[in-house]
């Protein structure tokens, strides 16, 4: 029973199901595949569980979940969570108004929408993605949240990768909010 395993064992099980692909998406970087962890019900039933567990007990109204790959995590924890879900999405996705942010890629910019009534004022948000690389993401996804009067509770990520200092990013602009990842790949 998956949900039997202890912590340590769990955390090497979903780190056993990333798959390192070299040079994507372009020399150099060593990508972090999620598609295996996906594809297998046990780790993708630890991975939701044990980013859903960490926050139970404390008031999260909303899950902001990130385009692509944070849809598919934070709508599944919303659940989990009694919360609702807001998607931020990539320039052009959304019907209705939004609010939009431009935001530092690592070679380049890109832009992220949220529609302008996502956020009721005080809600509390928790923030979801795959990987937290940069941060530059995460913290678009935070701004959009409090340009609204959202109070980002917390960030969760299935994958960090430590080297890139992501952390200290979201740490820097938001002093009290808790960065909570699974699974940290060093460099
Ligand atoms: C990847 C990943 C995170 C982001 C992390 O998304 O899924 O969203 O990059 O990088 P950062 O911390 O340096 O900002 P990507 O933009 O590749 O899009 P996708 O999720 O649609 O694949
Ligand atoms: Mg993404």
């Amino acid at each position: 029973d998956p949900d039997k395993l202890p912590g340590a064992h769990a955390l090497a099980y979903l780190q056993s199901k990333l798959r390192d692909v070299p040079d994507f998406p372009k020399p150099g970087i060593l990508f972090k595949d999620i598609t295996p962890l996906l594809a297998d019900p046990r780790a993708l039933h630890i991975t939701i569980d044990l980013l859903a567990e960490r926050f139970i007990g404390e008031r999260i109204d909303l899950v902001v979940g990130i385009e692509s790959r944070g849809f598919i995590f934070g709508g599944a924890v919303a659940t989990r969570l009694n919360a609702g879900f807001v998607p931020v999405r990539k320039l052009g996705k959304l019907p209705w108004k939004t609010d939009r942010l431009t935001y530092a890629l690592e070679y380049g910019e890109a832009e992220l929408e949220m529609h302008v009534d996502s956020i009721p004022k005080g809600a509390r948000v928790l923030v979801i993605d795959d990987v937290l690389a940069t941060g530059g993401t995460a913290s678009a996804a935070a701004e959009l949240t409090r340009r609204q009067g959202g109070v980002v509770a917390a960030f969760a990520f299935v994958v960090e990768l430590d080297f890139l200092a992501g952390r200290s990013k979201l740490d820097s602009e938001n002093a009290r909010q808790a960065v909570y990842s699974l699974v940290h790949v060093g460099g």
